[in-house]
């Protein structure tokens, strides 16, 4: 055997002593960051020279493991948008929490490819997705896959429900079939979350098969419109392959009656998927389950983990009631991939088979860890808390003159805006978007804005298991002494 001419290369320290002692100051000043978080703005804006420093030449040589790290605190660390801050309510996105990020770090140390194989980490994502299935009153034999997110679960349930309604082998009917297929639509809520579109176009249905139902006064979907679009889509030959229920909406936090929808897709032979991203949920509550009722009857549902699990981005689910039918729209057999019945592949590549990505990392991990650690009945009461402390925060709303609610605020969501009286909408949209980004740019909390019925309106969408009461009551006087101090023009 030759003797290799050049040294063999790794990218392992060099010195493990070292490597560790800079491991170890990475988590002591991990966990002083977490600790210390409320110590800190919301949120800060770059000064020009962090931002403009991004636009360094490719490193073709390596400044070593201590320099990186020192570079990510000074430049990278002080600046994310925010959302682990006690005081961050903006759109709906998710805190985490210590031992997730933990869970994070050992999953990466093992590093396991979870297309599926023949190991420990593949029965966790297994037990892990049959938990959430039972949280959600599934059957113990329905399918599931764990993916990045609300976006990407929903878009999977959507695509069973083509595979499974179509009546026909799209790929088998090709061009030539194309004239005389019916047109696949879907219906929703005008309030369904826009990966409805991004679906569409990817499955090469286009944004135009999606059927928006108006909402009634209180945002959930109008029962007796959707009976009539339905009805006359399908006496002019065209095939209704799903309706979407939402378990809480992303602008208000309504939710549609699902009982209702159930009932509605049955009759209609075609597929009921619930966008469950945050609202889901709620069922593993006492005191809200009653507000998703229903949602157990869907045929598939898209849920994040990320937003009220509380685990860092990134990590959601799809459910699919009959697991042969969600199989079924994904898989493909091929040699490389060959199921064995011993060694690495027994037992295959399920996990590649359910969805898009063949490459998958161990996310289930934190999951697991998380339910384990904390238990179901605790993230239930943080839950309770969220929704508790966004209806403090409407009670209080409510009764002041000075500020006024904007949608019905049934969840942990409001939507308001501050007053003066006699002032026309139009100046009090811009005086609402001044507060808000008066607020945001201070560092004093970070709601977001959005428009209901027309008018510009301060969001807080409550998925943070840090604020406490006083953060609330911080919002609360910041709106009301910007809304008095800002001068409009
Ligand atoms: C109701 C609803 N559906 C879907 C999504 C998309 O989820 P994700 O951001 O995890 O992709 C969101 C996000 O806020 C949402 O609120």
């Amino acid at each position: 055997m030759n003797k290799a001419s050049t040294a063999r290369v790794t990218l392992d320290p060099e010195n493990w002593d070292e490597f560790r002692s800079l491991a170890h100051q990475m988590i002591d000043d991990t966990v002083d960051y977490l600790q210390n978080v409320s110590s800190r703005p919301a949120w800060r804006p770059m000064p020009a020279e962090v931002r403009n420093s991004f636009s360094e030449p490719v490193p073709h040589s390596g400044v070593g493991a201590a320099a990186a790290y020192a570079d990510f605190r000074e430049r990278i660390l002080p600046y994310p948008n925010g959302s682990i801050h006690p005081r961050f309510w903006g759109w709906v996105q998710g805190t985490g929490t210590p031992l997730a990020m933990m869970a994070e770090m050992l999953a990466s140390a093992m590093n396991p490819h979870m297309a599926g194989f023949n190991q420990a980490p593949a029965l966790v994502e297994k037990q892990v997705v049959r938990w959430v299935a039972e949280l959600m009153g599934y059957p113990a034999d329905a399918s599931g896959l764990l993916v990045s997110g609300g976006t990407m679960a929903n878009i999977l349930g959507l695509a069973v429900a083509r595979h499974a309604r179509c009546g026909f082998d799209i790929r088998q009917d090709g061009l030539q079939g194309a004239g005389k297929r019916p047109k696949l639509l879907v219906y929703g809520s005008s309030e369904t979350h826009t990966w409805v579109f991004k679906g569409l176009e990817f499955m090469g249905l286009g944004r135009a098969a999606f059927r928006s139902v108006p909402v009634n006064v209180d945002y959930t979907i109008n029962l007796a419109l959707l009976g009539e679009m339905l009805q006359r889509d399908k006496e002019a030959g065209h095939l209704p392959i799903c309706i979407i229920g939402t378990a809480g909406t992303v602008n208000t936090g309504a939710t549609d009656d699902l009982e209702s929808l159930a009932a509605i897709a049955r009759e209609h032979n075609t597929w009921f998927h619930v966008d469950g991203a945050f609202g889901a949920w709620l069922r593993i509550s006492e005191k809200l389950k009653s507000l998703v009722a229903g949602m157990e009857q869907a045929d598939s549902i898209g849920l994040d983990l990320h937003k009220w699990v509380y685990l860092p981005f990134e990590c959601a689910c799809v459910l699919v009631r009959d697991a042969e039918l969600h199989r079924a729209a994904f898989a493909s057999t091929v040699s490389y991939l060959a199921m064995a019945d011993r060694g690495v592949m027994a037992g295959g590549i399920p996990f590649a088979n359910l969805g898009i990505d063949l490459t998958r990392n161990f996310k289930a991990l934190k999951v697991w860890m998380q339910f384990k650690a904390h238990g179901i009945g605790h993230i239930a009461r943080v839950i309770e808390q969220n929704v508790d402390d966004v209806q403090y925060l409407v009670d209080y709303i409510r009764k002041s003159k000075e500020m006024e609610l904007l949608a019905p605020a049934p969840l942990n969501i409001a939507c308001f805006r501050y007053i003066r009286s006699g002032m026309p909408d139009d100046a009090l949209d811009r005086l609402n978007n001044e507060i808000l980004l008066r607020i945001q740019e201070q560092g004093i909390a970070t709601p977001s804005g959005t428009t209901v019925d027309g008018k510009f309106a301060i969001r807080v969408a409550n998925t943070n298991h840090r604020s406490r009461r006083e953060d609330f009551d911080a919002l609360l006087e910041a709106v009301i002494r910007f809304g008095r101090e800002v001068e409009m023009k």
